[in-house]
């Protein structure tokens, strides 16, 4: 289960489902230098920070180890597909609760082998495969 929740935060942080967060600012903010009043209207690229060369080691590889080394390792704050603070997702623990679910149940009894070489992926409103997926999925007791 630990290499199963890491390797869905390593997913989440290549492919944050929400790219950006936004919010309107309730008050003045100084961010790097520089003063941003109060009522500005900042997004956050999700799918950038992810994805920094500055911030993590090898960005666009998946390596879901680098969650399970030293958890202190990265910011709290560089990956954060569920957003952050009081309007941050309200159904985080319900959607990983169901992912973890579904995952541990298929890995269990089937052998997921890919159909296709590589699956490309859209950047919309949100994150999404360019075609399906359709890995073959083989019964363990055979
Ligand atoms: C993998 C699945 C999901 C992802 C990646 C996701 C991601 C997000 C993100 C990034 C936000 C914006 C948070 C912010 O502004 O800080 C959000 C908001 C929200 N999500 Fe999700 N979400 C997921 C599943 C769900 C589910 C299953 C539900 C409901 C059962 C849900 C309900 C909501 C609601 C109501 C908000 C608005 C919260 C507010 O503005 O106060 N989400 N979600």
């Amino acid at each position: 289960m630990k290499y199963l929740k890491a390797a869905v935060k390593e997913t989440q942080r290549l492919y944050p489902s929400a790219v950006v967060n936004s919010r309107i600012l309730d008050e003045d903010i100084e961010i790097k230098g520089y003063n941003v009043p109060k009522g500005t209207y900042i997004m956050m690229n999700s799918y950038t920070a992810s994805r920094d060369p500055k911030i993590f080691d090898n960005p666009d590889e998946f390596q879901p180890e680098r969650w399970l080394q030293n958890e202190k390792k990265y910011h709290p704050f560089a990956s954060l597909p569920f957003g952050h603070g009081t309007r941050m997702c309200v159904g985080r623990r319900l959607a990983q609760q169901e992912m973890y679910l579904l995952l541990s149940e298929l890995i269990r009894n089937f052998r997921l082998v890919p159909t296709k070489p590589n699956v490309g992926s859209i950047c919309g409103l949100t994150i999404h495969p360019e075609s399906s997926v359709e890995p073959k999925l083989i019964d363990r007791r055979e």
